[in-house]
């Protein structure tokens, strides 16, 4: 079976969209919250959550993930960058795993894989420093056999496949393809350095047809698409519920 970790990211997002500044709240009621989905998803079948504390905290809070916590019911796979104070954070924070992300302030989304192989040292220092707290450690990267062999050097215990070149090639077979056996390569190879492989970005509901045949990925971690399908579902009981209180 393959797993689902879920990422709650981009609800986060849309809080900030409107409550960036404190000043903004209506009332103090400040919505949507990522811990409450994230309890949600738990519910509804998740098997674990993924949140990412950016260094410029654009979406999730350090408030989020330590409210998520209070009521856990599966496991917290924390996304981090290398940075000092980010792994100095993420201890404190004692997560399930945490995942080591690469991060560029200008970008809208994490867009390319940790470069392992250039950040040696400071990867095996994270790593090391997880270990000594029985976190394990996981390094998000793309599918190649240097940054897979450097992750298994260093310790790490998984690693997870950036999948976001497969997903944008969805709508070109031939592309696809392509991109579909690199990333199976890149799967055997990781599971031959000993490594569990899981997987994730952009995976939405078409590709996860092609995904699935990564069929050792422990598991996908998903997010933009599980919470825009959350909004369309959502969305006709949001209306027909605020219609019938205006005219209750
Ligand atoms: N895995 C990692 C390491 C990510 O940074 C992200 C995006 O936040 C995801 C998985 C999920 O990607 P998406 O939101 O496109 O499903």
């Amino acid at each position: 079976m393959i797993l689902l970790g879920v990422n709650v990211d981009h609800v986060a997002t849309l809080r900030q969209a409107r409550y960036r500044n404190e000043s903004n709240t209506f009332g103090g009621f400040v919505e949507p919250d990522p811990a409450s989905m994230a309890w949600l998803a738990e519910e509804a079948g998740a098997d674990g959550i993924t949140m990412h504390v950016r260094e410029d905290r654009r979406h999730v809070q350090v408030e989020d993930v330590q409210r998520y916590l209070e009521h856990k019911k599966t496991r917290l796979n924390l996304e981090v960058s290398l940075s000092e104070d980010m792994v100095k954070l993420a201890l404190s924070l004692n997560p399930d795993s945490v995942c080591l992300v690469p991060e560029n302030r200008m970008e809208v989304t994490t867009e390319g894989g940790l470069d392992v192989v250039g950040n040696l040292a400071r990867a095996k220092e994270a790593v090391d420093e997880f270990a000594k707290k029985n976190i394990p450690t996981s390094m998000f990267i793309d599918p190649d056999y240097s940054q897979l062999e450097a992750s298994a050097k260093i310790g790490s215990q998984w690693v997870e496949l950036h999948t976001g070149s497969f997903a944008r090639a969805w709508h070109d077979v031939q592309k696809r393809d392509h991109e579909l056996n690199v990333l199976k390569k890149g799967m055997e190879i990781g599971l031959s350095l000993g490594l569990q492989v899981n997987a994730g970005h952009g995976i939405n509901y078409q590709n996860v047809e092609g995904a699935k045949k990564l069929d050792r990925v422990t598991e996908f971690n998903i997010g933009h698409s599980i919470i825009c399908r959350s909004l369309n579902q959502g969305l006709p009981e949001a209306v027909s519920t605020m219609r019938r209180l205006l005219n209750s």
